[in-house]
């Protein structure tokens, strides 16, 4: 356990929670294309971590990160609404932040809606910032906004020598 709230990793019996999560406060007003299935899916993806908390067997909120080979990628972030601004979304977070910092992830990328500021302001709060848009990302009903933290910087000092085997 990295935080105060226990954060592990999802399983195949919370695809259903999480999917209905996902429909209610992230995709509202688009189409549902994280359902069970496709949760399920990242649950049993080996480059994909699905981080839970719960709190006597109830999911409280989830996080979806896709580990690259230099970066982590955010796809899905949520917070039972009545348990927001508890600081659960940060314990979250840090869990996510620091697995990514262990594999070696140069940054952590996500996408938000441009006009989710809650979203935005959470995620400024925690050292993102903003890196561009992609209009009408999201079915050309809205843009998305992308955001960044760098995790550690993203090239070697170029001063330093080249690697040559002792002879
Ligand atoms: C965004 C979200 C995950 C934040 O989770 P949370 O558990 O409420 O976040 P925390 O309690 O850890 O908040 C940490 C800080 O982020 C900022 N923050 C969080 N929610 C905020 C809001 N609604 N307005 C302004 N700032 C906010 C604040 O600085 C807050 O610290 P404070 O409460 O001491 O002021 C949550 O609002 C959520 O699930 N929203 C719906 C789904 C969503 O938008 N997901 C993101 C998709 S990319």
């Amino acid at each position: 356990m990295i935080t105060a709230y226990p954060i592990t990793l999802a399983q195949a019996a919370d695809a259903r929670a999480i999917a209905e999560l996902s429909r209610d406060a992230i995709e509202r007003g688009l189409s549902w294309r994280w359902t069970e299935r496709r949760v399920l899916r990242s649950i049993l993806e080996p480059t994909v971590n699905v981080a839970v908390a719960r709190r006597e067997g109830e999911l409280l909120g989830f996080a979806v990160m896709q580990y690259g080979d230099e970066d982590a990628h955010i796809s899905l972030f949520a917070v039972r609404a009545a348990e927001r601004r508890t600081g659960l979304g940060s314990a979250l977070l840090a869990w996510l932040e620091a697995t990514a910092t262990i594999a070696g992830m140069r940054s952590i990328r996500l996408e938000a809606r441009a006009g989710n500021a809650p979203a935005k302001a959470f995620y400024r709060h925690h050292g993102f910032s903003e890196s561009g848009t992609n209009p009408g990302y999201y079915e050309d009903v809205e843009d998305a906004v992308r955001m960044v933290k760098q995790l550690r910087p993203s090239a070697l000092p170029t001063a330093m020598p080249p690697w040559r085997p002792t002879p």
